[in-house]
């Protein structure tokens, strides 16, 4: 069980005896992790070229994405989603590149709220087409939304997002989605050191008393292409004092077992904001998360290399029995803790394949 004292030293525990433990678990990987969350990746483009995910210039046009026949279809994604559900999964996160690129989603939204035993059903998206989109996805049933905003300053917005994208369009997509109904709206930060650490003050003052999440998300390693340094990483303990100097905080008990994000509350009562510390406080001992790709493989780690192709023996005819059993094979033997592990892994360069965190919607 997750103890948490990361940030502040503050200890609390989650209740191991809700159904979302790992006691009853259906599939359990080495290290007694149940499967929880799935994030399936609907999409491999994106509008926007943020350096530390997609850098322009190595995923200009002469890059190729996948083939649309290479996408899984939504008969096939739903497949196997009721296949995650029997082994235990009950969350689901539509993830991309960018998911509101991929045609007709509001369709799969709908087909999936129908699966037996999805209990949470939310997406994660730049926000850019987010406005027009919002009253549709809210009338297909998503449950929650996720919109990643990383500063208010528009200019270090632009350094971002790679010249793509605008802070007034997110801005204005946030509210449109929050106006059909999605409420308690989490909006993603990544802090990177000297880019846009000077500004999160901004945007703790301009969430604060809305009811929408803010989460600060520690910069990372993922991929390959980012050329992260661990000193454009800004703690989140360090992000944790300057917050609470201004706006005193309170821990908040987590919500769930494998929860990522630390939560605190505004001790003026005016909403809460989350830190997610996967480099200096990592989660992997809790992690109850698999990534299924745009084309039909299932990866165990964020950090993973390689991923298990589900979509040849799909399209070869393989029962649903035949696929459950190679998921439940693939998570028995699970045995990634990247981030607890992350020094080790990086000297030895084990990881020097890896894939990118727009194939897997991070
Ligand atoms: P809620 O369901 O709202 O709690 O969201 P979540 O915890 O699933 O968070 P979200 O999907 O928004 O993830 C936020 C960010 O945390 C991701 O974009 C990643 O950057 C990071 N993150 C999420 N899961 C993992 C993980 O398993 N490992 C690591 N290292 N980072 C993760
Ligand atoms: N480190 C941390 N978070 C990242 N994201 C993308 N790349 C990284 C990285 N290198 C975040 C995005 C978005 C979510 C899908 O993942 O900003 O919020
Ligand atoms: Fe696109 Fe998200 Fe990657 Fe930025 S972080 S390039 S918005 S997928
Ligand atoms: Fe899970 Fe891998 Fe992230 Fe650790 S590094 S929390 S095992 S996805």
């Amino acid at each position: 069980m997750k103890n948490m004292s990361h940030v502040t030293g503050h200890t609390s525990q989650k209740n191991p005896n809700t159904n979302q433990g790992p006691r009853g678990a259906v599939v359990t990987d080495q290290f007694q992790r149940p499967l929880h969350d799935v994030r399936i990746s609907v999409i491999d483009r994106c509008n926007f070229r943020c350096p530390y995910c997609m850098p322009e210039d190595e995923y200009s046009h002469a890059y190729t994405f996948l083939d649309k026949q290479e996408w899984l279809t939504f008969g096939e994604i739903l497949r196997l989603a009721k296949i995650f559900v029997r082994l235990g999964a009950a969350k689901i996160r539509l993830t991309g590149g960018e998911p509101l690129l991929r045609p007709d989603l509001p369709e799969l939204i709908r087909q999936m709220t129908k699966i037996n035993g999805i209990e949470d059903l939310a997406l994660t998206t730049n926000g850019w087409f987010l406005a027009e989109k919002a009253a549709e996805l809210k009338a297909a049933g998503l449950h929650r939304l996720t919109v990643s905003l990383d500063t208010l300053s528009e200019k270090t917005f632009q350094t971002m997002s790679g010249g793509k994208g605008s802070v007034g369009r997110v801005l204005d997509s946030i509210g449109a989605a929050a106006l059909c109904g999605f409420s308690a709206i989490k909006i993603n930060t990544v802090v990177q050191k000297g880019v846009n650490d000077a500004t999160v003050l901004d945007l703790v003052e301009r969430f604060k008393g809305t009811g929408h999440v803010l989460r600060f998300i520690e910069y990372m390693d993922v991929g390959t292409c980012n050329h992260w340094q661990n000193t454009q990483v800004v703690p989140s303990r360090e992000l944790y004092r300057i917050i609470n100097e201004r706006f005193p905080l309170r821990p908040v008990e987590g919500n769930y077992f494998g929860e990522v994000a630390e939560r605190y509350e505004f001790t003026d009562g005016t909403g809460e904001i989350g830190f997610i510390s996967s480099v200096t406080q990592p989660f992997c001992g809790t992690c109850t998360r698999m990534r299924l790709s745009t084309d039909g493989k299932i990866y165990t780690c964020l950090f993973a290399g390689e991923g298990t192709d589900l979509r040849g023996p799909i399209r070869d005819g393989a029962s649903d029995d035949e696929l459950y059993a190679i998921v439940k094979k693939v998570w028995q033997g699970r045995m990634d803790k990247y981030s607890e592990n992350r020094w080790l892994f990086r000297s030895l360069k084990a990881t020097s394949k890896k894939i990118e965190m727009f194939q897997i919607g991070g």
